[in-house]
């Protein structure tokens, strides 16, 4: 009780904030998401996501030693293919975009681990994560191509592949594909919570994986939905997740924290395209502090339980935390 107890002791000095600072964010914590695109040379800004690219392989091995040096232990591959079609073909062709782009990584720095994203929406002509028939996602043909994609992403030289689709049962597929091809040393990390999100809107355009028709809700989660997640997590759990996610992470911080309460397993948070350019738009307006905005954004992701943070940001962030 006052005025025995004064909370205000422990802030007095930038010192003694440090010293009971309860959480510390560290590059460590960063996986950065790169776009592969085809052709060469090729650096691309996207207009709705400022620093951020398409590029071609030789360029993205370039960006990737960027990554490497800033001390940021992992980047995520996202493959922008030259052709579409109705089956996502481009997915898990030996000498797609994202294939290549693995390799040359690999070759040229080892000790970067490779994550891939593991979805049919950037590959398909019609941008949804499966197979359709009659206007509708068909779940169990899907799995079958997500699974054949993640095991090329793995003797491509990937270090680990993330499933973004959605589907029921994808995690128990890719891992049965993986081990069958000997690759049972891959670990998966499940987009595990992911909710149907407008926050996803300028990935679309990075992606080029806007829908043709109709929305993501049949397999993305509800947004008003909180105890599902937890459901949704225990199953990829049992069927070999090793680190689940939730995605977006803002405006999911709940689902985070939750998350991490309940299970063992790390916690990963993607704080998604939309989280990022708002902040951008609104700094560039001059209206908030972008760099104050965004530390404090990336330590309330950590704080609420994530693990490993998925961002945009993880370049600006690790050069202030560097410092
Ligand atoms: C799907 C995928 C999406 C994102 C990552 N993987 C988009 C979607 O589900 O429509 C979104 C990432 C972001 O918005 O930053 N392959």
């Amino acid at each position: 009780m006052f005025p025995i107890h004064r909370p205000r002791r422990l802030r007095k000095s930038e010192t003694i904030r440090r010293m009971v600072r309860e959480t510390s964010l560290s590059p460590d914590n960063f996986i950065y998401p790169l776009f592969v695109t085809f052709g060469k040379g090729v650096r691309k800004e996207i207009s709705s996501m400022p620093g951020c690219y398409q590029e071609s392989v030789d360029k993205i091995v370039r960006h990737a030693k960027e990554v490497c040096l800033l001390g940021i232990p992992s980047v995520i591959l996202f493959g922008i293919p030259e052709h579409k079609d109705e089956t996502g073909s481009g997915a898990y062709d030996e000498h797609g975009v994202v294939q290549k782009a693995i390799r040359a990584i690999k070759d040229k720095i080892p000790e970067l681990l490779v994550i891939t994203d593991v979805c049919m929406c950037e590959y398909t002509s019609h941008g949804h994560c499966g197979i359709i028939k009659d206007g509708d996602v068909l779940n169990d043909l899907t799995l079958e191509l997500l699974a054949k994609e993640a095991v090329s992403h793995a003797r491509a030289g990937a270090d680990m592949v993330a499933p973004s689709d959605m589907m029921d049962g994808r995690v128990g597929a890719i891992r049965l594909a993986l081990d069958d091809d000997g690759f049972e040393e891959i670990p998966i990390m499940s987009y595990a919570a992911k909710y149907a999100s407008a926050f996803y809107g300028p990935f679309r355009e990075a992606a080029e994986s806007t829908p043709q028709f109709g929305d993501r809700r049949s397999y993305q989660m509800d947004p008003a939905n909180r105890r599902e997640a937890l459901k949704e997590v225990a199953l990829d759990i049992e069927e070999g997740a090793d680190i689940v996610m939730v995605k977006p992470a803002l405006s999911y911080l709940d689902i985070i924290s939750d998350v991490k309460d309940s299970f063992d397993v790390p916690v990963g948070a993607y704080n998604v395209s939309g989280e990022y350019s708002l902040v951008k738009a609104a700094g560039k307006l001059g209206w908030v502090d972008e760099k104050r905005i965004m530390m404090e954004i990336l330590v309330s992701i950590k704080r609420a339980g994530a693990d490993l943070i998925l961002t945009y940001f993880a370049k600006e962030a690790a050069k202030i935390l560097n410092k």
